[in-house]
């Protein structure tokens, strides 16, 4: 078997991440702002889709040639009509040497009172939900589809009757606008079982009018919250881990720091990305993929060695770090970023 493949900073290939819709029911203003994806906003044709097929047979090429992760985003990916049985299709894959790959999935929680069951019973085994926070009137203005918090508690409950397990709850904290939530949501999620995270609010995609000014920086988050409950930290649990985790000190559980934009974690991202219409993206920032699903479609057959080719091609080029040279003021600018609702987190 060929050794781990490393792009030119020497990261591996370790994570896919592979969004099944850029639909979602949400309108986020970090993400899919009202304004911009109004009722005449075109989202791809149904025809533009991988099929589940065409996302399992590209999947299985990534496996073999090293990823052993797999999350699957959007939009919203419980949207996707069939979901399970894609999640069937993904569950039976198997690394080069026979273990099973840890398959997750990231959603908004608003389908899972209904969902849950199905997507365990399909081989889910673990999942996040987003919310941003406690509150109805803050978080009905984020999701600004008038969405409750309880539905999404229901279904994070409805996940965890099911088994899907440990659960992580992710947060995107915005100065001003949900900070006032960090304290309710962490005295919520202790003791649960729910791991919360909370995310710097990120220059991602093009739509979301990002500034510095908005972001809350992770150091802050936790002096807030280490003054009502003492942290400890513990050691990453795998290596390019996006999180930092931190433990309640009398047992209360673990939180995590998702600081992107105060300390990038580049240095060793080995994350490849899967749009909807089957392209590669190398980076959450990226401004163009490449196309696999071409191969897939062409006139042409072409053999699951070529995919992999291609793929390796493509990863042994990378060169992204993104967030690393937007802290030091070298960000590119110009090229239009994809948008996170395309791209999934
Ligand atoms: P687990 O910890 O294994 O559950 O997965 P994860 O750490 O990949 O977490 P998750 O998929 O929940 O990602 C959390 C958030 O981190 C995403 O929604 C993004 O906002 C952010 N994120 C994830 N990957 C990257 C990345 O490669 N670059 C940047 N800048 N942000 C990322
Ligand atoms: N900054 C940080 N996180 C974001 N997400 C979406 N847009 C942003 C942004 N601009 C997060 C969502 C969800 C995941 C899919 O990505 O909150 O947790
Ligand atoms: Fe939808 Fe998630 Fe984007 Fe919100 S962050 S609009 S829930 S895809
Ligand atoms: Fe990876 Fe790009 Fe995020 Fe850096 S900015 S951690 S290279 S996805």
């Amino acid at each position: 078997p060929r050794g781990p493949l490393g792009d030119t900073l020497g990261r591996p290939l370790h994570d896919l991440r592979i969004s099944v819709t850029d639909r979602c029911n949400f309108r986020c203003g970090y993400c899919m702002p009202k304004q911009v994806f109004d009722k005449h906003h075109q989202f791809l044709p149904h025809a533009d889709l991988l099929s589940f097929e065409e996302i399992t047979r590209l999947t299985r090429v990534f496996v073999a040639l090293g990823v052993e992760k797999l999350r699957i985003t959007g939009g919203e990916p419980t949207l996707r009509r069939g979901l399970e049985s894609l999640i069937e299709m993904l569950a039976v894959l198997r690394t080069p040497d026979g273990r099973e790959l840890d398959l997750t999935l990231t959603t908004n929680g608003s389908t899972l009172v209904k969902k849950a069951g199905a997507l365990r019973a399909a081989g889910l085994k673990r999942l996040t939900v987003s919310l941003d926070g406690l509150d109805d009137a803050v978080f009905q203005r984020m999701n600004d589809v008038g969405f409750p918090v309880a539905d999404v508690l229901d279904g994070i409950a409805a996940a965890q009757a099911a088994g899907l397990g440990p659960i992580k709850v992710n947060m995107v904290v915005q100065r001003g606008v949900n900070d006032d939530q960090i304290l309710p949501m962490a005295r919520h999620f202790r003791h649960s079982g729910v791991v919360l995270r909370f995310i710097e609010y990120m220059d991602v995609g093009a739509t979301n009018g990002w500034r510095m000014d908005q972001v809350l920086p992770s150091r802050d988050v936790m002096q807030r919250i280490a003054a009502e409950f003492p942290l400890t930290p513990l050691s990453a649990s795998a290596p390019g881990e996006t999180a930092e985790r931190w433990a309640y000190a009398d047992g209360g559980g673990e939180v995590g720091f998702i600081s992107s934009v105060t300390q990038a974690f580049c240095g060793d991202c080995n994350r490849a990305r899967l749009s909807t219409e089957g392209r590669l993206y190398t980076c959450l920032f990226a401004t163009r993929g490449h196309d696999l699903r071409g191969l897939l479609r062409g006139a042409e057959a072409v053999s699951d060695a070529q995919i992999a080719g291609a793929i390796a091609e493509v990863w042994g080029g990378r060169a992204d770090r993104y967030s690393q040279l937007r802290g030091s003021g070298q960000a590119p600018t110009g090229e239009r970023r994809v948008e996170m609702h395309y791209i999934g987190g």
